[in-house]
């Protein structure tokens, strides 16, 4: 039975979540824009459908119960809910207008400000979202090099240039001809893809990190030099990765500069807003494709992106969600390890990932019981522990204490 049919979704909804849920999916395919918050996801049942309120790293569901968050709203949340300075900056914009008839001077400082952090770019513009800066990178490099292919790998947006691959009614079949799949660092396959189609490649999209893999500085190495030989550009996707890893996100925790590469999450604090960034030989090829839309210079993300870059050079905002995510693997792996329990941390620290031994493709009956443990418990994560700078060790310590008991009523 489909989630749109069921009302039902589990035993321990409240009412109130329950009539809301229902009233919901009467109007909402799915109840909701995002398809990760759907609310049955991932076999987990305990998750509350929805948030009423947060602030800092904590949030309230509709029953007013309290969780300490680790999902950042899937990402964008770096600073913390409600940031004051985020927010009064925000308020600020407001008094003066959202959204002009020509462009907003803030447009250039948000793009000056960007690029100062980033610190490899030459130019950028903006956008709203991960999906649509991915697909103008595609665009860019598809009219620069005059090719059609792609080799890209992790996930990219819904947009039909990528999901080919998904059972995906309404995406036509002829696309598939120019996309190339492969698995993350899969180095048989880049040699493959670049052997049989090299001098059709446009481009290479990958995501710099899956997290639930141990990262591969190599597997970009590789693709920067395969790309260098083949005339193809190098596009990354660091829309989770841009000032989550570094400030300069994946291209600067790595040391590989691609030649175009999107973000969005680590912008603005929750406020909508993604750009995509690159040498100017790439990026000036705006005279020549038409990439436009009408909310991308809406001025309180702007606004809130400026802060946020004023903030990340000025505190130690990646340093801190280092040592906070280091903290929670660390005890995680040694909570897991007294209990016997068959599981470990991978990936990095700003976005763990808790690997079981009976896992497929990420999906584990041992995972969805432990994280009903934990959601009982107030704590609220997904596959990847996002880390924001509200964080405090008190908050980690609270969390290892409720895994320890999740753990062993998991057990
Ligand atoms: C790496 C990556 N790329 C692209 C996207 C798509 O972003 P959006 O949902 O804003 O379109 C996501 C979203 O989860 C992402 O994590």
């Amino acid at each position: 039975m489909s989630l749109n049919q069921r009302s039902d979704i589990h035993s321990a909804m409240t009412s109130k979540n329950q009539e809301t849920f229902d009233r919901a999916l009467q109007r909402i395919p799915w109840a909701t824009q995002t398809n990760a918050k759907r609310h049955d996801a991932d076999g987990v049942t305990r998750r509350p459908p929805f948030i009423e309120r947060a602030k800092g790293c904590r949030m309230w569901d509709l029953d007013d119960k309290e969780y300490i968050d680790f999902r950042a709203a899937l990402g964008p949340i770096t600073l913390g809910y409600q940031h004051p300075e985020v927010d009064e900056a925000v308020r600020k914009q407001m008094e003066r207008g959202t959204l002009f008839s020509m462009s907003s001077p803030l447009e250039y400082e948000a793009a000056e400000s960007l690029l100062n952090t980033l610190g490899w770019a030459d130019k950028i513009r903006f956008m709203k979202t991960g999906a649509d800066v991915n697909a103008c990178c595609l665009r860019l490099a598809r009219s620069f090099t005059g090719r059609d292919h792609l080799l890209t790998s992790g996930y990219h947006g819904y947009q039909d240039w990528f999901t080919l691959g998904w059972a995906n009614p309404g995406i036509p079949e002829s696309l598939n001809q120019y996309v190339h799949s492969i698995d993350y660092a899969d180095f048989e396959a880049i040699e493959r893809v670049f052997d049989e189609n090299g001098h059709e490649l446009a481009a290479v999209v990958v995501v710099p990190v899956e997290w639930w893999r141990e990262p591969s500085k190599e597997y970009l190495q590789v693709l920067r030099q395969k790309c260098d030989e083949y005339g193809s550009l190098l596009i990354f996707d660091e829309v989770l990765t841009g000032f989550r890893l570094a400030n300069g996100g994946a291209q600067e925790f790595f040391e590989v500069t691609p030649d175009l590469a999107g973000y969005a999450k680590g912008i603005a604090n929750g406020y909508p807003l993604s750009a995509f960034a690159g040498k100017a030989e790439f990026m000036d090829t705006l005279d020549r494709t038409t990439i436009t839309t009408t909310y991308a210079g809406e001025t309180l993300s702007l606004a809130a992106a400026i802060k946020v870059m004023e903030i990340l050079n000025r505190e130690p905002v990646i340093e801190h969600i280092f040592d906070m995510g280091n903290r929670l693997r660390i005890g995680f792996d040694s909570i897991f390890k007294e209990a016997g329990f068959p599981a470990e941390t991978v990936g990095l620290a700003p976005a763990i990932t808790i690997r079981f031994e009976d896992e497929i493709d990420l999906h584990s009956p041992l995972r969805a019981r432990l994280f009903d443990h934990l959601y009982d418990r107030g704590i609220f994560a997904n596959k990847e522990w996002l880390i924001s700078y509200a964080h405090q060790p008190s908050d980690i310590d609270e969390t290892l204490e409720k895994m320890r008991e999740s753990v062993k009523r998991t057990l």
